[in-house]
């Protein structure tokens, strides 16, 4: 064997994982333990640099991986086991010792920036769901006392099971056994500032969905044109399971009242190895979803209903954790072996970031299809006016003019304007009329700016992925008779 094979390895394809950007989306990775031989503290750190991952999450507090961590500038999230959550949530001082012990001792040469209260408490351990929302205010008050309760936040990470009827996502809510429960979670994130914690796996979406969804709506994947997945109420279309998700926790907060309060993932991810009787945990849907999942996040575009919101997204998880108990897909959710070689190619790379006026690739802001007619004959006018966008692929005789309606023509314009813009701080909006999406429009020769397709795009070298394939040659995507609404009433039957 060459030595260049044994040093690269996958550790090549590598390379810059994760990092920060400038309107505040990242990529972090969670760091389960129940590893045979699991590296060290020192040799999981150097990982992490080689890699460049900027935020970790823990599932404890660890001294040995804390004391490694200082002086990286890695944020890190450390946790409050479920075991743990029940003392804390009898006892102030008990979470005052936890915070000297776990968090103050450590700052600010480890850059600890929020702390994890148990992990699914409510739907996995329901007997402790009447101290959770205590214990964390004790932590909090612990953390007000040492001044530290702006740089660490608390939270609680719940899973996706909270929300017995996640699509539509516009009328999801929380199983209401927790109303009460959660209105108390919620009233403290919202008064300390702190943020949502969600598990989002459309793994178990899909798996769980028996066919109900197609795979390529899990896996980030375009969807045929028959097979659009749109919110019948508001009729913001859903490019992937994960956004609806994501989704689906904004309106459930909403209808309790509650709004403001950002999301972040705290675990997403799709296993690569599986039983006889999991037949989509394959390296290969573990590779496209990790990695479509990266530069969805990446692309800083909230869902649908919050598109200014990034999803700041941790990745289950940095190694496969064989003694964890459960099925053989459970033990396979890694993306590392511990001797630090990738389970599979990931692309991390910058070259898959959107550079310059190029802004913005692989995203698109077009007229929402319930646009009052007048308001978007108005953002036209501006957008090809005042506005300077280019509009003459939608003259009559040019690529763009099919389909001829105000739909269409609008969508080119505002995504125009708002591809040469946002660098200037443009958003997508024009009175309300438009949305931005992931779906590329373009179709045969209209090439909408932003698409892979597009000679726009300068430096960025289209992903498979989110590639036009299956748009283009259609004559057009705009036309809302094509979207295939899913009947509500068979998903709530079903679930996700
Ligand atoms: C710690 O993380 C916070 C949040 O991103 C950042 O503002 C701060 O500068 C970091 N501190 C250090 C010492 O790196
Ligand atoms: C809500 O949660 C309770 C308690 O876990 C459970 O018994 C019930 O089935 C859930 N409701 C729905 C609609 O899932
Ligand atoms: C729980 O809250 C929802 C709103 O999210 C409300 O519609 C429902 O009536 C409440 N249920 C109970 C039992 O309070
Ligand atoms: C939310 O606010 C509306 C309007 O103020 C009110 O009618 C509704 O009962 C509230 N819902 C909850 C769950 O508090
Ligand atoms: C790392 O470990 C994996 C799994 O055991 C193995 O397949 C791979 O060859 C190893 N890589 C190196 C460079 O040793
Ligand atoms: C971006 O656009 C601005 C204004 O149109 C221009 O001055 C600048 O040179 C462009 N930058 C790049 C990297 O193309
Ligand atoms: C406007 O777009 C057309 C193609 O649709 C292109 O040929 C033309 O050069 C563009 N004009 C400007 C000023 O960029
Ligand atoms: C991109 O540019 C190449 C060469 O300049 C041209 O052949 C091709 O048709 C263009 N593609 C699109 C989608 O405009």
């Amino acid at each position: 064997m060459m030595p260049e094979q044994w040093l690269g390895g996958s550790m090549v394809f590598l390379l810059l994982v994760m990092f920060f950007n400038a309107s505040g989306a990242f990529v972090g990775i969670n760091i389960g333990t129940a590893v045979t031989d699991l590296p060290s503290a020192a040799d999981v750190v150097a990982m992490l640099k080689a890699n460049q991952i900027t935020h970790v999450r823990l599932y404890d507090a660890d001294g040995h991986m804390l004391n490694a961590l200082a002086g990286t500038g890695v944020e890190v999230m450390v946790g409050v086991t479920n075991e743990e959550v029940l003392g804390i949530g009898e006892s102030p001082s008990a979470a005052a010792a936890w915070v000297n012990k776990n968090v103050a001792s450590y700052l600010p040469e480890t850059n600890i920036t929020a702390i994890a209260v148990g992990s699914e408490v409510l739907t996995s351990i329901p007997n402790a769901a009447p101290v959770l929302v205590r214990a964390m205010n004790y932590l909090h008050h612990a953390l007000l006392a040492s001044n530290l309760n702006f740089q660490v936040k608390v939270s609680s990470p719940q899973s996706m099971d909270m929300i017995p009827r996640p699509f539509p996502p516009s009328t999801a809510t929380f199983n209401s056994t927790w109303n009460s429960t959660m209105y108390q979670f919620l009233q403290f994130l919202k008064n300390t500032g702190s943020f949502y914690m969600l598990n989002a796996y459309p793994y178990y979406g899909y798996t769980r969905g028996n066919g109900i969804f197609p795979i390529d709506y899990a896996l980030f994947r375009p969807l045929s044109l028959t097979k659009q997945i749109v919110d019948p109420n508001t009729l913001f279309q859903y490019p992937s399971m994960f956004e609806s998700m994501v989704d689906a926790t904004y309106y459930s907060m909403g209808a309790l009242n509650f709004s403001g309060i950002p999301i972040i993932v705290t675990e997403s991810g799709w296993p690569w190895f599986g039983g006889a009787n999991e037949p989509d945990a394959t390296a290969d849907n573990a590779q496209t979803y990790n990695n479509n999942l990266i530069r969805r996040v990446l692309n800083d575009l909230g869902p649908p209903s919050q598109p200014t919101i990034p999803i700041r997204t941790y990745v289950y998880e940095l190694f496969n954790e064989d003694k964890r108990p459960g099925s053989i897909s459970e033990k396979n959710w890694g993306l590392f072996f511990t001797n630090g070689t990738s389970v599979y190619p990931l692309s991390f790379g910058t070259s898959d970031r959107v550079v310059g006026n190029s802004s913005g690739v692989g995203v698109f802001c077009v007229a929402k299809p319930d646009a009052d007619s007048s308001l978007l004959q108005s953002g036209l006018n501006w957008a090809c006016g005042e506005g300077q966008a280019n509009c003459s692929a939608i003259q009559e005789g040019q690529p763009c003019y099919e389909p001829n309606n105000l739909q269409s023509h609008a969508s080119y314009a505002y995504n125009d304007y708002f591809h040469k813009m946002q660098s200037a701080g443009a958003t997508c909006d024009f009175g309300r009329t438009a949305i931005t999406t992931t779906v590329d429009p373009s179709h045969s020769s209209c090439v909408f700016m932003g698409s892979s397709g597009s000679n726009t795009s300068g430096l960025f070298t289209p992903p498979s992925a989110f590639g036009p394939t299956g748009l283009m040659g259609s004559s057009s995507m705009l036309q809302v008779p094509r979207i295939v609404f899913l009947i509500p009433a068979i998903l709530a039957i079903i679930g996700f």
